[in-house]
């Protein structure tokens, strides 16, 4: 529905380094730009982005592709939704062609829906029929400002049954759509449908574009047992690949490296409305690993901001495995008892804050804190040891793990060897991303990696390696659009090939291919020689398939067709040229 030319022109437009580095940190290395990649666990950078090439590839789980599938990954988006993002950047208009419906989008439709939902909550807010829940709840219990609602973009779901469903029909959304969108439900004893929400207090939850995906719901009645009610999973919304407020705080996160890792939903808003803002809430669930990546795209240090009640405490216990894995520095800030950084934050304000980020404690102490470590006995320090030595062998840095060791066998007296002595397997950094990827054939992965490199022979190429003679179906695919594309456009352009590639493994892999470099001088020199190893390869498949036949024949007794075969094995043999059928 997009013109070809429209999207050529926003790719064109667009700057791949500048759009992933929106996401993550990038170091110029040589002629690229490389960084951490956020589609694995790694602790050394082998992500890597060319501006020349315009692509992205991950030499580690060999991801890859242009600007338009690094969004589409990356931001779970259309790849209409991409070209647009992009468009919009880059200041281009997009003039549809006749027959477009962007609703027709299952994934812009559910996040349509709940934009919606969110006007809606906000207008419902707004009424002057609630004033009580704004004046009394709001801004009077909670203490939460009018700017702060408008930044956080709080609402209101009011008590009807289907207040959403009726707005939501004004705006082109069926009861079904917020079905999807997790917003109505549908009562199987009537078999109407009713708004998910009801009498809450709405808060949105962002991707990381900031786009609403999914709301939580506090109720505002008192003895209600469900405090929160929160979207269900969608397709749109995976809960552990998100963190509330992190659209909000990524800026203030890089910036200082620093990232407060609290409980809620008020925690953050709070914290935000006293000038703290590089702040996210696990919404008291302990870390996902894939939470943790994406707070390490961010921040290099990780402070944990967790109720003084004993099941904050534990939440902080539990989130930190995933937090080293993800290489972040983890330190623990101790709540006063009795409070949760809300409180304090509207309390006490900003400079109690402070005072307690500053004097956080690093997560040993924080362990150790309620044990009497002197006393423990012999049994008691065995399982700290046990504990901190496999914590440890998460770190993938060696100086920092070995500091690690260092600090833990101070705290609890011990020899630091037996900390290293305590680790279990030691686990290995990186997850065995390549493990699954198929190995392609040197040769044809070569020769199809230098034809994007524009050799001086690429029509003898085409005109004599057919699709067929590929072994992989991958490359072999591959090679038949490149020659498509050629015969087509007069030149190879992988980034154009990649322009509405849905399939994610051949993103990858003609991403892989193109990121090999070839010095420019090397380039007709090994074309010619992958060219004649494919030729050969070529012919060897034909003798072999001829002495099969030639084998059939003389066990058939029909020797005048033997011979015949017998003289063309050697004309394959001796004389190469004939290699062309
Ligand atoms: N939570 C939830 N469902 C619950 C309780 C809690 O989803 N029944 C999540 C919410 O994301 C909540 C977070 O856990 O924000 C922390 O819980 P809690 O501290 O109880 O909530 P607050 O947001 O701090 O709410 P309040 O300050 O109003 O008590
Ligand atoms: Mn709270």
């Amino acid at each position: 529905m997009i013109p070809e030319e429209t999207i050529e022109q926003i790719r064109q437009a667009s700057d791949i380094v500048q759009v992933v580095g929106e996401y993550l940190r990038l170091k110029k290395r040589g002629r690229n730009f490389v960084g951490l990649c956020p589609f694995h666990t790694e602790k050394t950078p082998s992500f890597s982005v060319s501006p020349e090439k315009q692509i992205f590839y991950c030499f580690g789980c060999g991801k890859g592709g242009n600007v338009f599938s690094f969004l589409m990954e990356h931001e779970k988006m259309s790849f209409v939704e991409a070209v647009r993002l992009l468009a919009r950047q880059a200041n281009i208009t997009i003039r549809e062609e006749a027959g477009s419906d962007f609703r027709r989008q299952a994934m812009e439709r559910l996040g349509y829906a709940n934009q919606v939902a969110l006007e809606y909550f906000q207008k419902t807010l707004g009424r002057s029929k609630y004033g009580a829940v704004l004046q009394k709840y709001l801004k009077g219990k909670r203490r939460i400002t009018d700017t702060a609602i408008e930044h956080f973009a709080l609402g209101l779901a009011a008590e009807d049954w289907d207040g959403l469903i009726r707005y939501a029909a004004g705006r082109d959304l069926t009861a079904e759509d917020l079905v999807k969108a997790g917003l109505a439900l549908l009562s199987e004893k009537r078999g109407n449908y009713f708004d998910r929400f009801r009498q809450r207090l709405m808060i949105p939850i962002y991707n990381l574009s900031g786009k609403p995906i999914a709301f939580g719901g506090r109720t505002l009645k008192k003895g209600e047992p469900a405090k929160y009610v929160n979207s269900p999973e969608t397709p749109l919304y995976v809960k552990g690949n998100v963190l509330y407020g992190l659209s909000h705080a990524r800026d203030f996160i890089r910036e200082t490296g620093a990232a407060i890792i609290v409980e809620g939903y008020f925690d953050v808003i709070s914290l935000w409305q006293v000038g703290v803002k590089n702040v996210v809430a696990s919404s008291g669930t302990s870390f996902t690993a894939q939470q943790a990546r994406l707070l390490a795209r961010f921040a290099t240090d990780a402070y944990l901001f967790f109720d003084a009640d004993s099941a904050g405490q534990n939440a902080a216990l539990r989130s930190v495995d995933a937090l080293y894995d993800a290489g972040l520095e983890v330190r623990v800030i101790l709540t006063p008892k009795g409070e949760d950084p809300d409180t304090i934050a509207l309390k006490y304000g900003s400079d109690k804050i402070d005072e307690l980020i500053h004097e956080a404690i690093g997560f040993i102490p924080f362990r150790v804190r309620n044990t009497d470590v002197a006393s423990a006995g012999i049994v008691g320090k065995e399982k700290l040891v046990k504990e901190l030595a496999s914590l440890g062998a998460r770190i993938a840095d060696p100086t920092r793990r070995s500091l690690f060791y260092a600090e833990a066998a101070d705290v609890l007296g011990v020899d630091v060897q037996i900390l290293h002595g305590g680790a279990p397997q030691v686990k290995a950094a990186d997850e065995p991303a390549t493990a699954s990827r198929p190995k392609y054939d040197r040769c044809e992965f070569e020769l199809v990696s230098l034809l994007f490199n524009g050799p001086g022979s690429i029509d003898t190429v085409f005109d004599t390696v057919a699709p067929d003679d590929f072994s992989s179906k991958e490359l072999s695919r591959l090679y038949a659009a490149m020659v498509n594309q050629y015969r087509k456009l007069g030149a190879v352009d992988a980034g154009r090939m990649l322009d509405g590639v849905q399939d994610q493994d051949f993103a990858s892999l003609l991403s892989e291919i193109v990121s090999t470099d070839w010095p420019a001088d090397r380039v007709d020199v090994e074309t010619a020689r992958m060219l004649e190893q494919m030729r050969q390869r070529k012919q060897a498949g034909i003798r072999a398939r001829l002495k099969e036949e030639l084998i059939a024949a003389t066990e058939a007794g029909d020797e005048e067709r033997a011979s015949r075969i017998q003289r063309e094995i050697q004309g394959y043999g001796l004389d190469a040229d004939k290699s062309q059928n």
